[in-house]
Protein backbone atom coordinates (compact mmCIF):
# COMPACT_ATOMS: atom_id res chain seq x y z
CA UNK A 1 0.00 0.00 0.00
CA UNK A 2 1.39 3.47 -0.69
CA UNK A 3 1.66 6.06 1.82
CA UNK A 4 -1.22 8.70 0.91
CA UNK A 5 1.05 11.89 2.31
CA UNK A 6 3.69 10.77 -0.80
CA UNK A 7 1.15 11.63 -3.30
CA UNK A 8 2.71 14.94 -5.19
CA UNK A 9 -0.06 15.61 -7.96
CA UNK A 10 -2.79 15.76 -4.36
CA UNK A 11 -0.75 18.09 -2.41
CA UNK A 12 0.29 20.13 -5.18
CA UNK A 13 -3.70 21.31 -6.33
CA UNK A 14 -4.90 21.67 -2.60
CA UNK A 15 -3.62 25.54 -2.14
CA UNK A 16 -5.60 26.22 -5.44
CA UNK A 17 -9.20 26.04 -4.64
CA UNK A 18 -10.04 26.71 -0.77
CA UNK A 19 -9.33 30.28 -0.60
CA UNK A 20 -11.95 30.91 -3.61
CA UNK A 21 -14.32 29.02 -2.13
CA UNK A 22 -14.51 30.62 1.65
CA UNK A 23 -15.40 34.36 -0.05
CA UNK A 24 -18.52 32.66 -1.60
CA UNK A 25 -21.30 32.79 1.22
CA UNK A 26 -22.72 29.74 2.14
CA UNK A 27 -25.82 28.92 1.11
CA UNK A 28 -26.43 26.55 4.23
CA UNK A 29 -27.63 27.20 7.80
CA UNK A 30 -25.50 30.14 9.92
CA UNK A 31 -23.17 28.05 12.39
CA UNK A 32 -24.89 27.06 15.67
CA UNK A 33 -23.33 28.00 18.97
CA UNK A 34 -21.76 25.90 21.29
CA UNK A 35 -24.78 26.00 23.86
CA UNK A 36 -27.01 24.45 20.72
CA UNK A 37 -27.84 20.35 20.55
CA UNK A 38 -25.83 19.48 17.35
CA UNK A 39 -26.96 18.05 14.06
CA UNK A 40 -26.56 14.71 12.98
CA UNK A 41 -23.56 16.38 10.65
CA UNK A 42 -22.16 18.05 13.92
CA UNK A 43 -22.19 14.31 15.90
CA UNK A 44 -20.75 12.42 13.59
CA UNK A 45 -18.10 14.88 12.97
CA UNK A 46 -17.42 15.57 16.66
CA UNK A 47 -17.33 11.38 17.26
CA UNK A 48 -14.99 10.48 14.06
CA UNK A 49 -12.65 13.05 14.99
CA UNK A 50 -12.32 11.68 18.82
CA UNK A 51 -11.55 8.19 17.83
CA UNK A 52 -8.35 6.95 16.03
CA UNK A 53 -8.22 6.05 13.38
CA UNK A 54 -10.36 9.85 12.64
CA UNK A 55 -12.89 8.84 10.17
CA UNK A 56 -16.45 10.60 8.58
CA UNK A 57 -19.28 9.02 7.32
CA UNK A 58 -19.27 9.71 3.39
CA UNK A 59 -22.69 10.31 3.35
CA UNK A 60 -21.96 14.14 4.35
CA UNK A 61 -20.15 14.99 1.12
CA UNK A 62 -23.80 15.47 -0.33
CA UNK A 63 -24.46 18.88 0.62
CA UNK A 64 -25.77 20.86 -2.74
CA UNK A 65 -21.65 22.12 -3.01
CA UNK A 66 -20.94 18.00 -2.37
CA UNK A 67 -23.52 17.18 -5.03
CA UNK A 68 -22.80 19.85 -7.92
CA UNK A 69 -18.88 18.57 -7.37
CA UNK A 70 -19.80 14.87 -7.46
CA UNK A 71 -21.60 15.72 -11.03
CA UNK A 72 -18.30 16.98 -11.93
CA UNK A 73 -16.59 14.35 -11.54
CA UNK A 74 -18.78 11.89 -13.30
CA UNK A 75 -17.84 13.73 -16.34
CA UNK A 76 -14.30 13.20 -15.75
CA UNK A 77 -12.28 11.65 -18.59
CA UNK A 78 -10.63 9.46 -15.64
CA UNK A 79 -13.68 8.95 -14.08
CA UNK A 80 -14.68 5.63 -16.64
CA UNK A 81 -17.35 3.94 -13.91
CA UNK A 82 -20.44 6.66 -14.51
CA UNK A 83 -19.91 6.59 -18.50
CA UNK A 84 -19.42 3.06 -18.31
CA UNK A 85 -22.64 2.14 -16.34
CA UNK A 86 -24.80 4.40 -18.84
CA UNK A 87 -23.59 2.62 -21.83
CA UNK A 88 -24.45 -0.86 -20.39
CA UNK A 89 -27.80 0.56 -19.29
CA UNK A 90 -28.29 2.00 -22.66
CA UNK A 91 -27.33 -1.03 -24.69
CA UNK A 92 -28.49 -3.26 -22.32
CA UNK A 93 -32.09 -1.30 -21.26
CA UNK A 94 -34.42 -3.73 -23.71
CA UNK A 95 -33.56 -6.57 -22.04
CA UNK A 96 -33.51 -4.79 -18.36
CA UNK A 97 -37.07 -3.59 -19.67
CA UNK A 98 -38.38 -7.27 -20.32
CA UNK A 99 -36.71 -8.38 -16.94
CA UNK A 100 -38.85 -5.84 -14.72
CA UNK A 101 -41.83 -5.75 -17.16
CA UNK A 102 -44.71 -3.39 -17.27
CA UNK A 103 -45.96 -0.72 -14.83
CA UNK A 104 -43.06 -1.14 -12.36
CA UNK A 105 -42.34 1.16 -9.52
CA UNK A 106 -39.18 2.18 -9.51
CA UNK A 107 -37.13 3.48 -5.90
CA UNK A 108 -33.59 5.06 -6.49
CA UNK A 109 -31.33 4.41 -3.55
CA UNK A 110 -29.81 8.13 -3.42
CA UNK A 111 -30.98 9.53 -6.25
CA UNK A 112 -28.21 12.63 -7.09
CA UNK A 113 -29.06 14.04 -10.68
CA UNK A 114 -31.33 11.56 -11.82
CA UNK A 115 -29.93 10.65 -15.01
CA UNK A 116 -29.36 7.31 -15.23
CA UNK A 117 -33.06 6.66 -14.40
CA UNK A 118 -34.18 8.01 -17.37
CA UNK A 119 -32.53 5.03 -19.88
CA UNK A 120 -34.32 2.68 -17.68
CA UNK A 121 -38.02 5.05 -18.03
CA UNK A 122 -37.33 5.01 -22.04
CA UNK A 123 -37.23 1.58 -22.25
CA UNK A 124 -39.33 0.25 -19.26
CA UNK A 125 -43.36 -0.57 -20.90
CA UNK A 126 -45.57 2.25 -19.21
CA UNK A 127 -43.26 2.58 -16.10
CA UNK A 128 -45.70 3.84 -13.40
CA UNK A 129 -44.10 5.68 -10.11
CA UNK A 130 -40.88 6.66 -9.67
CA UNK A 131 -39.74 7.47 -5.72
CA UNK A 132 -35.96 8.87 -6.00
CA UNK A 133 -34.30 8.89 -2.38
CA UNK A 134 -31.54 11.30 -1.34
CA UNK A 135 -30.59 12.54 1.30
CA UNK A 136 -29.19 15.81 -0.87
CA UNK A 137 -33.35 17.10 -0.69
CA UNK A 138 -32.64 20.36 -2.08
CA UNK A 139 -30.83 19.14 -5.16
CA UNK A 140 -33.40 16.08 -5.52
CA UNK A 141 -36.39 18.87 -5.42
CA UNK A 142 -34.67 20.46 -8.70
CA UNK A 143 -33.93 17.32 -10.27
CA UNK A 144 -37.20 15.72 -9.56
CA UNK A 145 -38.84 18.55 -11.28
CA UNK A 146 -36.95 18.49 -14.69
CA UNK A 147 -37.84 14.79 -14.81
CA UNK A 148 -41.73 15.28 -14.54
CA UNK A 149 -41.39 17.86 -17.01
CA UNK A 150 -39.78 14.97 -19.21
CA UNK A 151 -42.23 12.36 -18.30
CA UNK A 152 -45.77 13.69 -17.95
CA UNK A 153 -47.15 10.31 -17.17
CA UNK A 154 -44.75 9.07 -14.76
CA UNK A 155 -45.87 10.01 -10.97
CA UNK A 156 -43.01 11.38 -9.20
CA UNK A 157 -42.44 10.82 -5.44
CA UNK A 158 -39.18 12.42 -4.31
CA UNK A 159 -38.39 11.46 -0.77
CA UNK A 160 -35.93 13.60 1.28
CA UNK A 161 -34.36 10.46 3.20
CA UNK A 162 -30.82 9.00 4.57
CA UNK A 163 -31.62 5.52 2.93
CA UNK A 164 -29.08 3.44 4.67
CA UNK A 165 -31.94 3.81 7.72
CA UNK A 166 -34.95 1.61 7.54
CA UNK A 167 -37.96 3.62 6.04
CA UNK A 168 -41.25 3.12 5.22
CA UNK A 169 -42.22 3.29 1.44
CA UNK A 170 -45.67 4.33 0.38
CA UNK A 171 -48.32 1.73 -0.85
CA UNK A 172 -48.39 0.20 -3.78
CA UNK A 173 -49.98 2.27 -6.44
CA UNK A 174 -53.32 0.03 -7.70
CA UNK A 175 -52.44 -1.38 -10.85
CA UNK A 176 -48.76 -1.58 -10.45
CA UNK A 177 -46.09 -4.31 -11.26
CA UNK A 178 -42.85 -5.10 -9.89
CA UNK A 179 -41.23 -2.71 -7.32
CA UNK A 180 -38.07 -2.40 -8.26
CA UNK A 181 -35.06 -0.91 -6.55
CA UNK A 182 -32.33 0.84 -8.71
CA UNK A 183 -29.13 1.39 -7.08
CA UNK A 184 -26.17 2.93 -9.90
CA UNK A 185 -23.27 3.92 -9.21
CA UNK A 186 -21.53 1.35 -7.30
CA UNK A 187 -22.73 2.99 -4.17
CA UNK A 188 -22.96 -0.83 -2.90
CA UNK A 189 -18.60 -0.48 -2.64
CA UNK A 190 -18.92 2.83 -0.56
CA UNK A 191 -20.23 1.00 2.53
CA UNK A 192 -17.75 -1.00 4.92
CA UNK A 193 -18.39 -5.11 3.93
CA UNK A 194 -20.88 -5.26 6.56
CA UNK A 195 -23.07 -1.98 6.10
CA UNK A 196 -23.24 -3.13 2.52
CA UNK A 197 -24.87 -6.84 3.44
CA UNK A 198 -27.25 -4.72 5.78
CA UNK A 199 -28.21 -2.67 2.85
CA UNK A 200 -29.18 -5.47 0.58
CA UNK A 201 -30.48 -7.20 3.51
CA UNK A 202 -33.15 -4.08 4.22
CA UNK A 203 -33.58 -3.73 -0.04
CA UNK A 204 -34.20 -7.23 -0.51
CA UNK A 205 -37.42 -7.15 2.06
CA UNK A 206 -38.76 -3.91 0.89
CA UNK A 207 -38.47 -5.02 -2.59
CA UNK A 208 -40.02 -8.98 -2.34
CA UNK A 209 -41.18 -10.06 -5.31
CA UNK A 210 -39.69 -7.54 -7.52
CA UNK A 211 -35.91 -6.78 -7.46
CA UNK A 212 -32.44 -4.83 -7.09
CA UNK A 213 -30.76 -3.54 -10.80
CA UNK A 214 -27.62 -2.79 -8.85
CA UNK A 215 -24.44 -1.53 -10.85
CA UNK A 216 -21.19 -2.55 -9.49
CA UNK A 217 -17.00 -1.33 -10.68
CA UNK A 218 -15.10 -4.31 -11.22
CA UNK A 219 -11.60 -5.01 -10.02
CA UNK A 220 -9.46 -4.51 -12.36
CA UNK A 221 -5.85 -3.19 -13.16
CA UNK A 222 -4.35 -0.60 -10.15
CA UNK A 223 -3.10 2.08 -12.36
CA UNK A 224 -6.68 2.79 -13.73
CA UNK A 225 -8.24 2.53 -10.52
CA UNK A 226 -6.05 5.13 -8.90
CA UNK A 227 -6.28 7.50 -11.65
CA UNK A 228 -10.06 7.69 -11.53
CA UNK A 229 -9.72 9.04 -7.71
CA UNK A 230 -6.89 11.14 -8.41
CA UNK A 231 -8.02 13.02 -11.84
CA UNK A 232 -5.64 15.58 -13.32
CA UNK A 233 -7.79 18.78 -12.99
CA UNK A 234 -8.43 18.15 -8.69
CA UNK A 235 -11.96 18.12 -9.09
CA UNK A 236 -11.95 14.81 -6.62
CA UNK A 237 -9.72 16.49 -4.00
CA UNK A 238 -11.80 19.23 -3.92
CA UNK A 239 -14.96 17.26 -3.49
CA UNK A 240 -13.27 15.52 -0.36
CA UNK A 241 -11.68 18.30 0.95
CA UNK A 242 -15.60 20.00 0.50
CA UNK A 243 -16.85 17.91 3.74
CA UNK A 244 -14.04 20.56 5.66
CA UNK A 245 -15.78 23.59 4.17
CA UNK A 246 -19.11 22.40 5.03
CA UNK A 247 -18.41 21.59 8.37
CA UNK A 248 -16.84 25.48 8.94
CA UNK A 249 -20.23 26.53 7.46
CA UNK A 250 -22.87 24.56 9.04
CA UNK A 251 -20.70 23.62 12.53
CA UNK A 252 -18.49 25.77 14.66
CA UNK A 253 -15.13 24.75 13.17
CA UNK A 254 -12.14 26.42 11.75
CA UNK A 255 -10.70 23.79 9.62
CA UNK A 256 -7.54 25.52 7.74
CA UNK A 257 -8.49 23.95 4.08
CA UNK A 258 -4.88 24.91 2.96
CA UNK A 259 -3.64 22.48 5.76
CA UNK A 260 -5.00 19.22 4.47
CA UNK A 261 -4.48 17.46 0.72
CA UNK A 262 -6.60 14.73 -0.58
CA UNK A 263 -5.03 11.48 -0.78
CA UNK A 264 -6.81 8.41 -2.61
CA UNK A 265 -5.21 4.93 -3.23
CA UNK A 266 -6.12 1.48 -4.08
CA UNK A 267 -5.62 -1.05 -1.37
CA UNK A 268 -5.39 -4.06 -3.61
CA UNK A 269 -5.82 -7.08 -0.98
CA UNK A 270 -8.90 -5.51 0.66
CA UNK A 271 -9.78 -4.47 -3.34
CA UNK A 272 -10.83 -0.53 -2.53
CA UNK A 273 -9.95 2.60 -3.16
CA UNK A 274 -9.38 4.64 -0.19
CA UNK A 275 -10.08 7.91 0.36
CA UNK A 276 -8.07 10.65 2.98
CA UNK A 277 -7.18 13.89 4.67
CA UNK A 278 -4.10 14.14 5.26
CA UNK A 279 -3.01 16.46 7.31
CA UNK A 280 -0.45 18.77 5.87
CA UNK A 281 1.82 19.74 9.08
CA UNK A 282 1.02 19.99 13.08
CA UNK A 283 -2.16 21.63 13.75
CA UNK A 284 -4.98 21.33 15.97
CA UNK A 285 -8.96 22.40 14.63
CA UNK A 286 -11.62 23.61 16.78
CA UNK A 287 -14.98 21.98 16.54
CA UNK A 288 -17.55 23.07 18.85
CA UNK A 289 -15.40 24.24 21.40
CA UNK A 290 -13.38 21.24 21.56
CA UNK A 291 -9.96 21.18 20.21
CA UNK A 292 -8.14 18.10 17.96
CA UNK A 293 -4.78 18.10 17.53
CA UNK A 294 -3.97 16.54 14.08
CA UNK A 295 0.33 15.54 13.42
CA UNK A 296 1.55 16.12 10.07
CA UNK A 297 0.33 13.09 7.98
CA UNK A 298 -2.27 12.34 10.56
CA UNK A 299 -5.59 11.31 8.21
CA UNK A 300 -9.17 11.54 8.82
CA UNK A 301 -10.31 8.57 6.68
CA UNK A 302 -13.58 9.79 4.94
CA UNK A 303 -14.71 7.28 2.44
CA UNK A 304 -13.95 3.28 0.76
CA UNK A 305 -14.47 2.53 -2.64
CA UNK A 306 -15.37 -1.31 -2.89
CA UNK A 307 -14.70 -2.81 -6.28
CA UNK A 308 -15.97 -6.40 -6.77
CA UNK A 309 -15.53 -9.38 -9.31
CA UNK A 310 -18.71 -10.48 -10.62
CA UNK A 311 -18.79 -13.99 -8.82
CA UNK A 312 -17.81 -11.94 -5.25
CA UNK A 313 -21.37 -9.51 -5.72
CA UNK A 314 -23.56 -12.64 -6.20
CA UNK A 315 -22.36 -14.50 -3.52
CA UNK A 316 -23.05 -11.31 -1.58
CA UNK A 317 -26.46 -10.88 -2.68
CA UNK A 318 -27.51 -14.51 -2.29
CA UNK A 319 -26.22 -14.44 1.35
CA UNK A 320 -28.89 -10.94 1.45
CA UNK A 321 -31.41 -13.17 0.43
CA UNK A 322 -31.40 -12.58 -3.51
CA UNK A 323 -31.53 -14.32 -6.42
CA UNK A 324 -28.93 -13.23 -8.74
CA UNK A 325 -30.27 -12.76 -12.25
CA UNK A 326 -28.55 -11.49 -14.88
CA UNK A 327 -25.43 -9.38 -15.10
CA UNK A 328 -24.49 -7.37 -18.01
CA UNK A 329 -20.82 -5.54 -18.82
CA UNK A 330 -19.16 -3.78 -21.01
CA UNK A 331 -16.56 -5.09 -23.43
CA UNK A 332 -13.43 -3.79 -21.42
CA UNK A 333 -15.20 -5.59 -18.23
CA UNK A 334 -14.77 -2.93 -16.52
CA UNK A 335 -18.00 -2.15 -14.30
CA UNK A 336 -21.22 -4.54 -14.35
CA UNK A 337 -25.42 -3.94 -13.88
CA UNK A 338 -26.70 -7.14 -11.72
CA UNK A 339 -30.08 -8.12 -11.48
CA UNK A 340 -31.35 -9.43 -7.93
CA UNK A 341 -34.98 -11.08 -7.79
CA UNK A 342 -35.62 -10.67 -4.19
N1 LIG B 1 -19.75 5.24 -5.70
C1 LIG B 1 -18.88 5.82 -6.68
C2 LIG B 1 -17.45 5.39 -6.48
O1 LIG B 1 -17.10 4.88 -5.44
C3 LIG B 1 -18.99 7.31 -6.72
C4 LIG B 1 -18.35 8.04 -5.60
C5 LIG B 1 -18.78 8.17 -4.36
C6 LIG B 1 -17.15 8.77 -5.70
N2 LIG B 1 -17.94 8.97 -3.67
C7 LIG B 1 -16.94 9.33 -4.46
C8 LIG B 1 -16.26 9.00 -6.72
C9 LIG B 1 -15.81 10.10 -4.20
C10 LIG B 1 -15.16 9.78 -6.47
C11 LIG B 1 -14.93 10.31 -5.23
O2 LIG B 1 -16.68 5.55 -7.38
Amino acid sequence: MRNPNTSPSSLSFVSAKPQQQQQKPSQSQRAPSASEPLSEFGREMQAGLARTPRSISPKFFYDAAGSQLFDRICELPEYYPTRTELRILGECAGEIAGQIGPNAEIVEFGAGSLTKVRLLLDALETPKRYLPIDISGEHLEAAAERLKADYPKLVVQPIAADYTMPLVLPAPMVGAGRRVGFFPGSTIGNFEPEEALAFLQLAARMLRGGGLLIGVDLVKDPGRLHAAYNDAQGVTGEFNLNLLRRANAELDADFDLDGFAHAAFYNAPRQRIEMHLVSRRAQSVLLNGERFGFEEGETIHTEYSHKFTVEGLRALAVRAGFRPGAVWTDPERLFSVHWLAA
